[in-house]
């Protein structure tokens, strides 16, 4: 099999295409310690899986990624959430569910623990240099 063969089956096996949305999380070590990390991780995981988003074509799909560093390096675990492009700091196992529930789910982001905005959208892109034009 050619390699775009073999990408495009492990790409279907991920369910990538299916993916509403995007989730990464730092699991540490500046932002937060490596054991906080890891338990968000592990909270993610199981809390996308249990609600069937995870490797999943349901309508709130959600991919997840663990990230090294995502470059704040403080109040962490940071996580951002994509297409929205919104920035959570700490993000623990404990919020974990509530982030799922309520952003994830209900598409409503939990305010308090938002710290920046900065959803992507190739229109608005379009749109902002045909501003400038
Ligand atoms: S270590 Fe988490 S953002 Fe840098």
């Amino acid at each position: 099999m050619d390699r775009s063969g073999e990408l495009n089956e492990v790409a279907e096996k991920l369910g990538i295409g299916h993916y509403q949305r995007h989730v990464l999380l730092c699991v540490g070590d500046q932002c937060c310690s490596p054991a906080e990390g890891q338990a968000a991780w592990e909270a993610l995981k199981s809390e996308l899986k249990n609600k069937g988003l995870s490797l999943s074509q349901a309508p709130n799909a959600c991919y997840r990624t663990k990230a090294g560093c995502l470059r704040v390096c403080k109040s962490g675990p940071i996580a951002v959430v994509y297409p929205e492009g919104v920035w959570y700091h700490s993000m623990t196992a404990d919020r974990i569910p509530q982030l799922v529930q309520q952003h994830l789910i209900e598409g409503q982001p939990l305010a308090d623990l938002v710290f920046a905005e900065n959803p992507l959208s190739l229109s608005n892109h379009d749109e902002e240099r045909k501003d400038q034009e």
